[in-house]
This record gives structure tokens, C-alpha cells and sequence, in this order.
């Protein structure tokens, strides 16, 4: 409790500051500049439908919780792709143009089913649940789907396999059968691998594609990786992200900074006024923006902002600490970071 009403006491604090430098007033949009798609992701929780903002400043979105496992499995016999529908209808009516879909197989948000079910079955589950998630895309209507993170976080940071239930029951294999049901999808439909601290891990970076190189050899489709991209004001350096964006595609694939948001306060310290840290996160967001849109256009999938608001962001409640890691504030006004990636985009 103690803890909550110190991070409400830094909120206000942070809030209370003057404003003006820790604002940035231009008209312009990033998707409107940018020469790929500028995503973000919102809740059904957070529920800023209604108010269509993420529309206005983003071309893509993707699905934060309403596209896991536990929400669309709910027996091993019944899976309901009602969410996806649901999803696509209030996308498009909010003006997004595009939905990436995050995420079929992951170890975390599974239905509580699943944790009783005998491990050598799951392999039929899981072909299942791809072969039919796989179906309801392809049947999407509404918006245009651009891509599905198939498999998310299958390694340690030492390179190693998780050893989750898909990997207790399967090995690499259960990655192997997933990307195998969605490598019939039509092309348009692009298949990724996505993990996190790739950038500020080269050992996880090389174990990533070693992955996906091994599936591609194995006959099914990889296109791309998504980089997720939490990352904090010191690190990674613009050397760290450049040679990982350079790793990926000078293996061929595209590369999809999937969960972009920039911790102002990684240590739980706040050791600096909030003008300096907000211009430390401009420059850390700038380095990302400009490094990616350096990049061959082929390789290009997009940028997609962990949120909209610093008052939707995962991180607060995840971490039970103050912190605003996304390019607009809790009240929707443009932060110092939202210039600063105009900018990168503007050279
Ligand atoms: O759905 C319940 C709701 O019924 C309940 O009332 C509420 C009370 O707290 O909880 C709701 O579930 C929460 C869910 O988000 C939906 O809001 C969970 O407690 C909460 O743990 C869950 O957090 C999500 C987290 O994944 C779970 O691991 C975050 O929103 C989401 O941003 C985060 O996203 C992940 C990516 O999928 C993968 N990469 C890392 C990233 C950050 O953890």
C-alpha cells in the first residue's frame, strides 16, 4: 500500500511539473510521415474505442490481451474466434487500416484447462487451435490483417529452449507444428517469431535466428522477427540496436519493432527532474525511429508503440512502480518523445 501511494506522490509530482518543454506541439502524425506502418496496441480494458484516438495517430494496431490463448480457448474442444471479429469491427471503426495479431503460442495468459491436460495430448491441442486460428484470419473481414506473432518468447537469455509446457511436451517441435498451420496463409499474411532483449542480448539475437533459420530449413514460412523493444533510457546504446536490426535482415528477415515503449525509470529512482528524463527519452526514441528508417524499405514491417498513453502502459502495474514509457502522456498529449521521432523521420 505503501508502495502504491509512493508512485501516486511521484504521478503527481511528474504531473505537476511545468509543461511547456515537456510537451511537443506539433501538428504533424508519425503515420502520416512514416514510410512504414506506425502501430500501437490497446486493451479491451483500457477501452479507448470510444474515443477513436488510436486511429488518429496510428495506422496499425495490435491485439495486447484479446487475441491469447486464454481468452479464445476455452476447452480443449472449443475454441471461439468471436474476439478476433469483435476486434476487427472496432479497429476499423476507430480508423485503423491494419491489425497485427499478437499472439498465438506463448507460455503465459493459457485457459487454467490447460495446466491439467496430459502433456503428451498437447500436441494435438496445439495443431488444432493453430489449423483453426489460422482459418478465422484467413476469413477476417473488415481489416486487413498484416501479420501474426505465431510463437512468442520460446528462449532464455542464455539462447536455450523455455521449457514451457509446449516445449515439456514437444521440444523445439511445438514451434516447428505452429508456424507449419499458418504457412499455408496466403503471403500478405506475414509470420513472425517475437522476443524480447534481442537488441540488448546478442546471444538471444543468435539463438532467434538459428530458430528461425532451422524452421525455415525445415519448409515453413518465417518472415520476419519482432524485436518487442521494452527498453529504458540507458540502454541499449544506438550501437546495440543497429547491429541487431543489422543481424536480422542480413539473415532476410523483416524486422518488426513489435512492443516499443522507453522506461524513464527502470531502477524504481527517480535521480533526475522530469524535463531531463523526458529529453533522455526523446533521444533514446529518436535513435530507434532514425536507426529503423534506415533500414531497406523490404525489410520494413513497422514500429508499434506498447501503448498510447503513459496511463495505459503495462509497466506501472507489471512493475508496481511510477513510469511513463510511451510517447504520449496519461492525458493524451503529445510527449517530447513524439517530436523527436518526427524528427528522426523528417531527415
Ligand atoms: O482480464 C483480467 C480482468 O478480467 C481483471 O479484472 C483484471 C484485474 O487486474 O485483470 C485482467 O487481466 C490482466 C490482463 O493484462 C488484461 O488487462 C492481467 O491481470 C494482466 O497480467 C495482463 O497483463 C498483460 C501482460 O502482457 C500479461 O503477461 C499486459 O496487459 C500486456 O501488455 C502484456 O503484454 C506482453 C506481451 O503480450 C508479450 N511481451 C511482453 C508484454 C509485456 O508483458
Amino acid at each position: 500500500m505503501r508502495q502504491v501511494g509512493f508512485v501516486f506522490f511521484l504521478l503527481v509530482l511528474f504531473s505537476c511539473q511545468k509543461t511547456s518543454p515537456s510537451l511537443c506541439d506539433s501538428d504533424k502524425e508519425l503515420k502520416d510521415i512514416a514510410s512504414f506502418p506506425i502501430g500501437t496496441t490497446e486493451d479491451d480494458v483500457v477501452a479507448n474505442w470510444t474515443t477513436a484516438i488510436g486511429g488518429k495517430y496510428f495506422n496499425r494496431i495490435t491485439s495486447e490481451n484479446v487475441l491469447k490463448m486464454d481468452r479464445l480457448a476455452q476447452s480443449p474442444d472449443s475454441f471461439d474466434f468471436f474476439p478476433l471479429a469483435k476486434m476487427s469491427r472496432e479497429a476499423n471503426n476507430a480508423g485503423y487500416e491494419a491489425l497485427h495479431v499478437h499472439t498465438v503460442i506463448w507460455h503465459k495468459q493459457l485457459p487454467q484447462w490447460i495446466s491439467n491436460y496430459p502433456s503428451q495430448e498437447l500436441d494435438d491441442v496445439l495443431t488444432r487451435y493453430c489449423r483453426e486460428y489460422a482459418k478465422a484470419i484467413s476469413q477476417t473481414e473488415l481489416i486487413r490483417i498484416t501479420g501474426i506473432d505465431v510463437v512468442n518468447e520460446a528462449l532464455n537469455e542464455d539462447g536455450t529452449y523455455r521449457n514451457n509446457l509446449w516445449f515439456q511436451s514437444m521440444g523445439r517441435n511445438y514451434i516447428l507444428k505452429a508456424f507449419r498451420e499458418f504457412s499455408s496463409l496466403d503471403p500478405n499474411f506475414k509470420l513472425f517469431y517475437n522476443d524480447f532483449n534481442l537488441a540488448l542480448n546478442p546471444i538471444k539475437l543468435d539463438a532467434a535466428l538459428d530458430l528461425c533459420d532451422w524452421l525455415r530449413s525445415q519448409g515453413v514460412r518465417v518472415d520476419g522477427i519482432g524485436t518487442q523493444m521494452h527498453i529504458n533510457i540507458h540502454e541499449p546504446s544506438a550501437n546495440d540496436l543497429a547491429q541487431a536490426f543489422e543481424k536480422i535482415i542480413s539473415r532476410g528477415y523483416e524486422v518488426h519493432v513489435s512492443e516499443l515503449d522507453i522506461s524513464i525509470n527502470p531502477y524504481n529512482k527517480i535521480e533526475a527532474s522530469s524535463d531531463k528524463l523526458l529529453q533522455q527519452q526523446a533521444e533514446k526514441f529518436h535513435e530507434v525511429f532514425r536507426l529503423y528508417s534506415e533500414l531497406p524499405k523490404k525489410y520494413q514491417y513497422g514500429i508499434t508503440l506498447w501503448g498510447i498513453g503513459d496511463g495505459d502502459s503495462w509497466i506501472p502495474t507489471e512493475f508496481k512502480r511510477f513510469d511513463a514509457p510511451l510517447v504520449f502522456d496519461q492525458n493524451y498529449s503529445k510527449k517530447p518523445a513524439y517530436c523527436s521521432c518526427l524528427r528522426a523521420l523528417e531527415k
